[in-house]
Order: C-alpha cells, then sequence, then structure tokens
C-alpha cells in the first residue's frame, strides 16, 4: 500500500508518497481502509520534531512512527478475533496512533466510533482531534445559556468547531481572528467578532478559550469576569519548550485559569457526529487535497493562518 513517510525531522519536503507494508490488524484492532484524512498542528509538531523537548516522546535523533497522520475516516476492511463492535464494510472514524495517512491504518477497534451515514467521510475525519478539543473546551470553560465566551483563534481547525460549539451550547460568542475571517466567524455563530490584526481584546467574558496563546497570561486574565474561567489549550509556544512556560502559568495561576489536554473519547466523538448529522455543527474544510500532495498542504497548514480543516484523501 502507499503512506506518506519520513524518516526524518523537517520541513514538508521530507515526505514521500511511498510503499510500505500494509498493517496487520492484532486481536482487539480493526484495519481501515482510509477514505478521508485531516491534518492537525500535531502533524506538523511531529513532522518537523518541534517543539523540540517532544522529541523525547517521537524519538530523539528521528521519529520513531515514520507514517504522519492522526485523523481518518474509512471502511472496516478486516476485523481481529476478539473485535465485536465492527465487521468488515462497517464506516468509522477516529484518532489513530500516528500512521493515518496511508491508505489502510489498524487501530483498537476501542479508539473508532461509528460514522452515521448522513455524514459524509471528509466530514468525519475532521472531527476527532480538533472537534474533540473543542467540546471538551467547552465543558471545561463551563459553557451553557447565559455566558459569554471569547474564543481566540476562532477561525482555525478547533476555533471554526469551538465557535459553532459554544452556540449551540448556548452561549454568547466573541471572536478572535483576523479581517478575512470576520465573516466567517459571524456566520459560524459569533455575536461579535475583534480583528486580531487591529483591535486590542477587551470586554469581560464568563470564559476565555485560548487556542492562539499570542497574548500574554496577564492580558487574558484581565477579560475574565470575577468568575470566569481561562481555558489554554493552545500548542503555540517556543522551538525549544512549546507551549510549556505559558502551561505552566496557567497551572500555576489558580483554579481559575485551566490547561485543555484534549483526551480521546468515542462517546465524544458519536456526539460530534450526531451534532453534524443534525445540522448543529458544519465542519469548515478550507480545501481537499490528494494525500500524495500532502507536503502542500502541511506548508499551508504551517503558516498557522489555515481556514478550518484541511482534508486529505488518499
Ligand atoms: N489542548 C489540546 O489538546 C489541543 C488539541 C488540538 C490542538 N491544540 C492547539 O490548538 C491550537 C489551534 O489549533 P488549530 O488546529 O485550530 O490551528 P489552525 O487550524 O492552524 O488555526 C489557527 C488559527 O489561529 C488564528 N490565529 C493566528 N494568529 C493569531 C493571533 N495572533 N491571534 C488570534 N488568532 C490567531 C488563525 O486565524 P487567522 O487566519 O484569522 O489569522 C487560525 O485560524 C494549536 O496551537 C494547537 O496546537 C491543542
Amino acid at each position: 500500500m502507499k503512506a506518506l513517510t519520513y524518516h526524518r525531522y523537517g520541513t514538508p519536503d521530507v515526505l514521500s508518497w511511498s510503499d510500505v507494508d500494509q498493517p496487520i490488524p492484532g486481536p482487539h484492532d480493526v484495519l481501515v481502509r482510509v477514505r478521508a484524512a485531516s491534518l492537525n498542528q500535531a502533524d506538523l509538531f511531529m513532522l518537523t520534531g518541534t517543539p523540540r523537548i517532544a522529541r523525547l516522546a517521537f524519538g530523539l535523533r528521528r521519529p520513531r512512527a515514520t507514517i504522519l497522520g492522526r485523523d481518518v475516516a474509512g471502511t472496516v476492511e478486516a476485523a481481529g478475533a476478539q473485535v465485536t463492535r465492527f465487521r468488515p464494510g462497517d464506516e468509522v472514524f477516529g484518532e489513530v496512533e500516528q500512521r493515518g495517512f496511508a491508505e489502510y491504518v489498524t487501530a483498537p477497534a476501542a479508539h473508532l466510533a461509528a460514522k452515521p451515514a448522513g455524514v459524509s467521510f471528509a466530514d468525519a475525519a475532521t472531527l476527532p482531534v480538533a472537534a474533540t478539543t473543542a467540546l471538551q473546551s467547552a465543558r471545561l470553560a463551563g459553557l451553557g445559556p447565559d455566558r459569554t465566551v471569547l474564543i481566540n483563534g476562532a477561525s482555525g481547525g478547533v476555533g471554526t468547531f469551538a465557535v459553532q460549539i459554544a452556540r449551540t451550547l448556548g452561549a454568547t460568542v466573541t471572536a478572535v481572528c483576523s479581517t478575512r475571517n470576520a465573516g466567517l466567524a459571524r456566520e459560524l455563530g459569533a455575536r461579535e467578532v475583534i480583528d486580531y490584526t487591529r483591535d486590542d481584546l477587551t470586554g469581560r467574558y464568563d470564559a476565555v478559550i485560548d487556542l492562539a496563546g499570542s497574548r500574554p497570561l496577564a492580558e487574558m486574565r484581565r477579560l475574565l469576569t470575577p468568575r470566569g474561567v481561562y481555558v489554554a489549550s493552545t500548542g503555540t509556544g517556543g522551538p525549544l519548550l512549546g507551549p510549556a512556560p505559558r502551561l505552566l502559568g496557567v497551572v500555576l495561576g489558580g483554579s481559575r485559569l485551566r490547561v485543555l489536554t484534549s483526551r480521546r473519547d468515542v462517546d465524544d466523538l458519536t456526539l460530534l457526529a450526531g451534532m453534524v448529522e443534525r445540522g448543529e455543527v458544519t465542519p469548515v474544510v478550507e480545501r481537499t487535497y490528494p494525500m500524495a500532495e500532502a507536503a502542500a498542504a502541511l506548508w499551508r497548514l504551517r503558516d498557522e493562518h489555515a481556514r478550518g480543516k484541511i482534508v486529505l484523501s488518499p
């Protein structure tokens, strides 16, 4: 089969669409024929090996996993002997442990959710990392009716879901993005938009969800009402330590400052797919690239100005 492989850290140019052995599912795994995948900032961290501290986990000198990609949707081709949830032909989606940007991938059945027939493979592939992060951030921020929330970084992969989920939960949303995305943020449900390229972040909010990590923590804190909650959900930071210094500040900042570390949750995936099926949330897909051209897609993501999600199709 073909897969998007890399054997050293670097720019998207180190990737190649090459022949590799098809994976064999273990007893608790399924083999999925990938029909769509989507990009996340985490793929760039893995590709470039930055922040450098993350190499402790990814592989010190070279990447341990040689195929990129976490978010997939596809069709079950084969199921291990112990798998009862799925059988060949079922349509599934979820977050895999790397190796997703390929024609086939194996994953524990417990990591995958059933894809509703009314949700396309491309839309399902946008959900695992980004929409789960948005949903879990909204929960950690305590969003609900009569709550106001400022979402910093509202027009990217996570942000476009966060705005829609916040609106669906009944919160009043102020979106922070650049000029060209202000209309999109309003269409997704933001009541107000702050253009960070021209204006300061102002106002007081019951919650701030920070996906951009672009402003000092003290400034973000001043945006909170007396009982307001700040949720840091950003991976942005320096080349050595990434977001770690900022997140340490959040952890030490008291109970109203919180760090979101999104976790894989099949119930959340099912919930999110239902929201998409009912039209409560519509994935924003900036563009779909053939998987063999993923390098161009990753260059696009690297400038941190993607509009919604970028999808890959094998
Ligand atoms: N906590 C977790 O578990 C978790 C999970 C997934 C992702 N993340 C993190 O969440 C962040 C967002 O991810 P993503 O996939 O949405 O990234 P993305 O698709 O690259 O989007 C980034 C967005 O940030 C906006 N932006 C850039 N500079 C900004 C600034 N100075 N002020 C405000 N907004 C700015 C951009 O908007 P414009 O184009 O309008 O400039 C863009 O839409 C990343 O740091 C990622 O690492 C965390």
